[in-house]
């Protein structure tokens, strides 16, 4: 593909991750990455053009796409930037976060060539989407960046290509309100502040770790899957709530990667 290729996803736990890098990896070649997990490197706005092909993932939030993203994908901005959008969810449904991740790359100048839904393990239990993307994901996930390199070796099957559909509702559903919930710190915390390090919201202090600014809490589970002592964890009885719906409804089935291409 003689395209420069670009990625950009947002990545607490590292599902999204995975599933973007076996995708580039499908393509092949070199690639410029903007991992915009941590808020720091959500402070600038990036600029393509048509020279450029870009992949963005991002993990489904209630069905849609994390809010606080959007206010930094409006300064993505694209010139007929060919694109492909990502959604990874938790084996629950992504809704209508692909046609949203989709709408809002759209509007700002890109065209979108392909898309993918694909499943992680989901953040609040280890018992809804268990290891994944495990390696028949990782699998489908390259061969569907080689599949799209093939359809698009030439710049003119971009041009040629008919409007990229992909399955979701507009209106989108709506934004789910959730009462401010921050996880506790127990007394085996070490203060080694790896917490803080990778809290995308920058919601642990970074002077005092037990400090979590619960508003600003997003409840991407990062400081708790990345605590090396488990000192962290959510006790809220709203998040035991939706974890236990979960685990009753999704943790026995198991949905697959979806493409749209
Ligand atoms: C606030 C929040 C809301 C979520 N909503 C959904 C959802 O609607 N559907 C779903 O299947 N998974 C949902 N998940 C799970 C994540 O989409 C899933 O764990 C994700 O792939 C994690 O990506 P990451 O490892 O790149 O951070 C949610 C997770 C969080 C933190």
């Amino acid at each position: 593909m003689r395209k420069q290729l670009s990625i950009i996803f947002f990545s607490a736990t590292g599902g999204t991750a995975k599933i973007v890098k076996s995708i580039t990896a499908g393509i092949g070649g070199n690639y410029e990455e903007y991992n915009i997990t941590l808020p720091a490197n959500r402070e600038k706005g990036i600029t393509f053009d048509a020279s450029d092909l870009v992949i963005i993932g991002v993990p489904v939030y209630a069905g849609r796409v994390p809010d606080f993203l959007i206010d930094f994908f409006a300064n993505v901005k694209g010139n007929h930037t060919p694109a492909v959008f990502i959604a990874v969810y938790g084996n629950r449904d992504y809704d209508d976060a692909l046609i949203e991740l989709k709408d809002t790359f759209e509007r700002n100048g890109f065209i979108g060539i392909a898309a993918g839904a694909f499943i992680a393990e989901h953040s609040n239990t280890l018992k809804v989407g268990t290891n994944r993307p495990d390696s028949k994901d990782l699998d489908a996930a390259k061969q569907f960046g080689a599949d799209i390199k093939i359809k698009f070796e030439d710049s003119d099957a971009i041009l040629q290509s008919p409007k990229l559909i992909v399955k979701g509702n507009i209106p989108y559903k709506e934004r789910m309100s959730a009462p401010p919930i921050a996880p506790d710190t127990s007394g085996d915390c070490i203060n080694c502040g790896i917490c803080a390090k990778h809290c995308p919201k920058g919601a642990i202090s970074l002077y005092n770790f037990k400090e979590v600014e619960a508003a600003n809490c997003v409840r991407c589970c990062s400081c708790i899957k990345k605590c090396p002592v488990q000192a962290k964890s959510i006790h809220h009885e709203v998040f035991n709530k939706i974890t236990r719906a979960l685990i009753d409804s999704f943790s026995t089935i198991r949905h697959e990667p979806e493409y749209f291409l």
